[in-house]
C-alpha cells in the first residue's frame, strides 16, 4: 500500500491548483452573484484536459486517470464549486458515451466535449416525480419505425442551457419498471427538445440548473445507448462514477472554508490574543483537517478501484456519502470561527457554506448512499 501520488499524479493536481488560483479564485465572487458562468473558462479547462480526464486520446480525452481527476477535482473546487460541478458532470457525461456510445456516437460527441466545443454536457435524469427512485420517471419512447419519439420533461438538469448534448432517460416499455428504461443521445437545438426554465438555486449558482421538454422529439434509432432496457444500468454506472467527482468536490469545499477560517483565526484577535490560541477553536481545527483527510482517503479508495477497472459501487458511496456530511460540518464550523464576519458577504464562508449544502442531495441523497451502502454490505459477503 502507497499512499503517496505518483509523479504525475502529482503533476496534474498541481495544474489544476495553479489554474484554480489564477483564473478561477478571484472570478467565484461574482459568479456567485451573477449566476452566469464565464464561458472562455469552461474551454479553457477543456484545453488542459480536464473535460475528458478518463477518455482515451483518440477521442481527444487526456486519459489521466481517476485518482488524478479526484485530485484535479478536489483544486478546482477550493476555487469554485459552480466550476467543479460542470466538471464533475461533463467528465460524467462523456464517459457514458464512452462506455455505451456506437462508434458513430463517441466520434461525433466526444471529442467536442474533451476540446470544449461543446462548454459541458448535461446528464437528464431526474423527473419532478421521480428523484431518488429514478425508476418511477413518466418520460415516454416510442418506437416508430426506425425512430423513436420522446415526450416528457425532466428537473433540475445541472448546465442545460450551456451543454452541447445530453444523455437523456425515457422509458421504453411503460409496464416493465426499471428494465423498461432506455438512454438516448440528444444533440443541442434538437427539435422537440427544449430547454425550460431556470431555477434560482441556494448555493453553486454559477451552474445552472433547468427543465426540459420534449415534446413529439423524434431522434433516430442510432441516438439509443446500447440497447433497449439498459438505461437504468446505465445510469446507476454512471452515478457510481459521479460520486467520486461529488466527493472530491465537497473535500476541496470544506478544505477551502477551514484553510481560510484558519488563517483568519491566526490573525484576530480577542482578549489580547490571536483566537487560534484558544483550545475551542484548535479543536475545530483539528477535527476539520482530521475529518477532511478521512474523506479525502475514503474517495480517493473508490477512485483507484474504478482506475483498476474494479467495482466501486459502495467505495464510491461510502466516499460521497462521508466527504458531503463533513464538508457540510467543516462549513459550519468554519463559518463559526469567523463569528459574525463569517455571515457576511464580504468573506467567502457564506457562500462555501451555501455551495456545499447540495453535495449531500445531488448525485444521489445521503439517504440514498445509505441505502446503496447497506445493500452492498447485506447483499455480499461483505469483508471488512
Ligand atoms: N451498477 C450496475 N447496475 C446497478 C447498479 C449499479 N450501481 N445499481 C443498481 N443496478 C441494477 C440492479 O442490479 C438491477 O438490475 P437487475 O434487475 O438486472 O438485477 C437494476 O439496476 C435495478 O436496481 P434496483 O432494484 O437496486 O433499483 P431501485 O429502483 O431499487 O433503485 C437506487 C436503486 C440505488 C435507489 C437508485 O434508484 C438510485 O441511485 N437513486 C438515486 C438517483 C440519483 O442519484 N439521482 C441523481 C440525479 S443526477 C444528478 O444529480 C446530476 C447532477 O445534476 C449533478
Amino acid at each position: 500500500m502507497d499512499f503517496r501520488p505518483t509523479e504525475e499524479q502529482k503533476m496534474i493536481q498541481q495544474m489544476a491548483r495553479d489554474f484554480a488560483a489564477k483564473e478561477l479564485k478571484p472570478r467565484a465572487p461574482e459568479i456567485d452573484t451573477t449566476a452566469k458562468y464565464p464561458l472562455p473558462v469552461l474551454k479553457a479547462m477543456a484545453d488542459l484536459g480536464m473535460m475528458g480526464m478518463n477518455i482515451p486520446a483518440e477521442y481527444g480525452g487526456s486519459q489521466a486517470g481517476v485518482v488524478s481527476y479526484s485530485l484535479a477535482m478536489t483544486e478546482i473546487a477550493k476555487a469554485c464549486a459552480s466550476t467543479a460541478v460542470t466538471m464533475s458532470v461533463t467528465n460524467m457525461m462523456a464517459e457514458v458515451l464512452h462506455t455505451f456510445g456506437s462508434e458513430e456516437i463517441c466520434s461525433a460527441h466526444i471529442p467536442k466535449i474533451c476540446g470544449g466545443e461543446y462548454s459541458c454536457g448535461a446528464f437528464a435524469l431526474t423527473e419532478s416525480t421521480a428523484g431518488s427512485d429514478p425508476a418511477s420517471m413518466k418520460s415516454t419512447a416510442k418506437r416508430e419505425g426506425d425512430h423513436y419519439v420522446l415526450n416528457g420533461s425532466k428537473t433540475f438538469i445541472t448546465s442545460a442551457e450551456y451543454a452541447g448534448v445530453f444523455v437523456l432517460w425515457a422509458k421504453t416499455d411503460k409496464d416493465a419498471g426499471a428494465k423498461g428504461i432506455s438512454a438516448f443521445v440528444v444533440g443541442k437545438g434538437h427539435p422537440g427538445f427544449i430547454v425550460g426554465r431556470h431555477e434560482e438555486k441556494m448555493g453553486q449558482r454559477g451552474s445552472p440548473v433547468n427543465e426540459i421538454l420534449m415534446e413529439n422529439c423524434c431522434l433516430p434509432r442510432s441516438n439509443l445507448l446500447s440497447q433497449e432496457g439498459d438505461g437504468f444500468k446505465i445510469a446507476m454506472m454512471a452515478l457510481d462514477g459521479g460520486r467520486i467527482g461529488i466527493g472530491s468536490m465537497a473535500v476541496g469545499i470544506g478544505l477551502a472554508a477551514i484553510e481560510y477560517a484558519t488563517a483568519y483565526a491566526q490573525n484576530r484577535i480577542q482578549f489580547g490574543q490571536p483566537i487560534s490560541s484558544f483550545q475551542a477553536i484548535q479543536w475545530m481545527i483539528a477535527d476539520s483537517f482530521t475529518e477532511l483527510e478521512a474523506a479525502r482517503l475514503l474517495v480517493l479508495r473508490a477512485a483507484f478501484l474504478k482506475e483498476k477497472g474494479e467495482r466501486f459501487t459502495r467505495e464510491a458511496s461510502m466516499g460521497k456519502l462521508f466527504a458531503s456530511e463533513i464538508a457540510n460540518r467543516v462549513c459550519y464550523k468554519a463559518l463559526q470561527m469567523l463569528g459574525g464576519y463569517g455571515y457576511m458577504k464580504d468573506y467567502p464562508l457564506e457562500r462555501y457554506s451555501r455551495d456545499c449544502r447540495v453535495t449531500t442531495i445531488y448525485e444521489g441523497t445521503s439517504e440514498i448512499q445509505r441505502l446503496v451502502i447497506a445493500r452492498e454490505i447485506l447483499g455480499s459477503n461483505y469483508v471488512s
